[in-house]
């Protein structure tokens, strides 16, 4: 039996959660695996229910767990609370109290959503990256951090803000094992993306991850600044296989090389510690308060999301590979929601596609 403790958020979340519960079910039966859910709020939901947005209760749930399962955080109503209030604070919360400091996005194109990507279809045909983006350190974490008072030369008050990049050479090597490890199942390339030209903070990245990789001699290691490596993914995505890099430019080129996936919509992650907590899964893309509740957020990123758990927390690739050829045969016979809709294609709802895909399981 597997205890998945569910996190719900805001915005898009019950939804996408719904479908993924449908498919955990539907794998359930297929394999005769018993699935057990825990329920817990989180983000601006959990604030609304006890005043904080990562309960003890929610913590709890999640350190009991087998695998965790996340919806989305955020809605625009909470962005005058207190920082320590707001729905983001309980997603880095979770990530730190878990130890998830090793977050795979992979970005792999399917051949049928060729024409909703942005880049020309030879371009972006067969991409296949992954993206190991460190989690727990960074400037999201660093210390100090704030926004303080200090005097100008000419004796004004004014306000200053800062936050610190930082990164400790274990922190590093973690990350970077992380990388290599993915590297050796897949095409055997890491190309570590940092700002060494200018960032201190770089060069300790390059230096680990050079050390590191003495390890596997058999991977190929580069270098890339992140500003050409963001242009590197538009212009040419194909050359890169896993993409090491730390927790704010993973968050940013993540998002920018989902483009490249045709949405958003389209991305799943899972969030690894040591292995002695239980691993995170969950879509990138945000809580889309704009379209919560209106039966038309795309399922299929929290989808994929659980085939990665069954993955990386369950040991399971038969039931992992059934997800996805369910998902890619719905998108060959054009089932599409919004966001990847094309003339031509068959409209669906949320729902429509995620019973759809979960028939396909078999
Ligand atoms: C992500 C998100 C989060 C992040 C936000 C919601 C805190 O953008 O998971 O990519 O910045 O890590
Ligand atoms: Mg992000």
């Amino acid at each position: 039996m597997y205890n998945i403790a569910v996190l719900t958020g805001d915005g898009v979340s019950a939804e996408i959660l719904q479908s993924a519960v449908k498919v955990l079910d539907k794998i359930s039966s297929v394999y005769n695996l018993k699935l057990k859910y825990n329920y817990v709020p989180i983000g601006g939901r959990a604030y609304e229910e006890t005043g904080l947005p990562l309960p003890d209760k929610t913590v709890d749930a999640c350190l009991n767990s087998d695998a965790v399962l996340l919806g989305s955080v955020g809605d625009w109503k909470y962005d005058t609370l207190a920082p320590e209030l707001r729905p983001e604070k309980a997603l880095l919360g979770i990530r730190k109290k878990l130890n998830l400091f090793a977050n795979l996005r992979p970005v792999k194109v399917f051949d049928e959503l060729l024409h909703a990507s942005p880049l020309k279809p030879e371009t972006a045909q067969n991409v296949d990256i992954m993206i190991v983006r460190e989690l727990t350190g960074d400037v999201y974490f660093g210390e100090p951090r704030g926004i303080e008072t200090k005097k100008t030369l000419d004796g004004r008050e004014i306000k200053v803000g800062f936050n610190n990049m930082i990164y400790d050479e274990d922190e590093i090597r973690r990350i970077a094992h992380v990388a290599f490890m993915s590297a050796k199942k897949r095409k055997k390339r890491v190309c570590c993306v940092d700002k060494a030209n200018v960032l201190d903070v770089s060069r300790l990245f390059r230096e680990i991850t050079k050390d590191v990789s003495e390890n596997y001699p058999d991977i190929e290691l580069s270098y890339m600044y992140v500003d050409n490596c963001a242009m590197q993914l538009i212009q040419n995505p194909k050359q890169f296989d896993v993409i090491l890099t730390g927790n704010i430019f993973g968050d940013i080129l993540s998002d920018e090389a989902s483009t490249i996936a045709g949405s958003l919509g389209m991305l799943p992650s899972a969030s690894m510690s040591d292995g002695k907590t239980p691993f995170m899964y969950e879509p990138i893309h945000g809580s889309a308060p704009d379209i919560a509740g209106k039966n038309v957020v795309n399922p299929i990123a929290t989808i994929l999301s659980v085939a990665m758990m069954f993955e990386y927390s369950f040991d399971k690739k038969l039931a992992s590979d059934n997800i996805i050829r369910a998902v890619k045969e719905t998108l060959k016979e054009g089932y599409r929601t919004k966001d990847i809709y094309h003339k031509g294609d068959e409209l669906c709802s949320t729902s429509r596609i995620t019973d759809i895909i979960t028939d396909k399981i078999v």
